[in-house]
């Protein structure tokens, strides 16, 4: 069984609370927030004050995906405004231990993302001090990207260095998520599904959202 994670970076910002609303009440699990600087991805979101205003209207855990890079200054501050997950990337710190240490110490859940071409073993020192490892499926910067297929031999990759070393982290993964490929995903042993387009550009959020749900709960259903 999988959790879902719908991105808010292809919802609709001038009908944010109603659509966050509507996910909320059809199966997701945590609110995926991609916070973006225009120097790590060459795009701009979202800062802190985003993260405070979506905590104040929503009670799921908000999982905050930084594509920024020294990513170490801004750790306290998202904390403070409400996140529960913050996620780094292993290629924007140099200090990565720090930078786990830090979350951890601002009471959230850590988790560390790796980019397409980066390959598991960067991990392998750490997944037994994080709470999530973030395998990205496309190149992070933008929704909308087509699933990289062979991002899914690193989840497999991913889940077998945690049985192996007996780590309890969650393996998430974000881009490219439809049917076919949070279906895949899940089956190569992903426990959070991110879906932004595949979610909020459908006619309707309502039945996207249970759609993706259903796929993360019980693979066997849609196969
Ligand atoms: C991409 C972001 C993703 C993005 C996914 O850099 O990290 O979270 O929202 O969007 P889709 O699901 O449309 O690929
Ligand atoms: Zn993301």
């Amino acid at each position: 069984m999988a959790y879902l994670a719908p991105s808010i970076l292809s919802a609709d910002v001038l009908q944010l609370q109603k659509q966050i609303e509507i996910v909320e009440q059809n199966g997701a699990d945590f609110i995926h927030i991609d916070v973006m600087d225009g120097h790590f991805v060459p795009n701009l979101t979202f800062g802190p004050f985003m993260v405070k205003a979506i905590n104040s209207i929503s009670k799921l855990p908000l999982d905050v995906h930084l594509m920024i890079s020294n990513p170490e200054q801004y750790i306290s501050e998202f904390a403070a405004s409400g996140a529960s997950i913050i996620t780094v990337h292993q290629e924007a710190c140099v200090h990565l231990d720090r930078s786990i240490q830090l979350i951890k110490q601002c009471n959230c859940r850590a988790g560390v993302a790796i980019n397409p071409a980066t390959p598991v073993s960067a991990l392998e020192v750490i997944v037994e001090i994080v709470d999530l490892i973030l395998i990205m499926s496309v190149n992070p910067g933008f929704g909308g990207q087509k699933f990289i297929p062979y991002t899914l031999n690193k989840i497999r990759e991913i889940k077998d260095m945690a049985l192996v070393k007996n780590a309890s982290c969650l393996i998430e993964v974000d881009g490219g998520i439809n049917e076919q490929t949070a279906l895949e995903a899940v089956n190569a042993g992903a426990d959070v599904i991110v879906a932004g387009q595949a979610i909020f550009k459908q006619d309707s959020i309502k039945s996207a959202c249970r759609l993706l749900k259903g796929i993360a709960q019980n693979t066997a259903k849609v196969v």
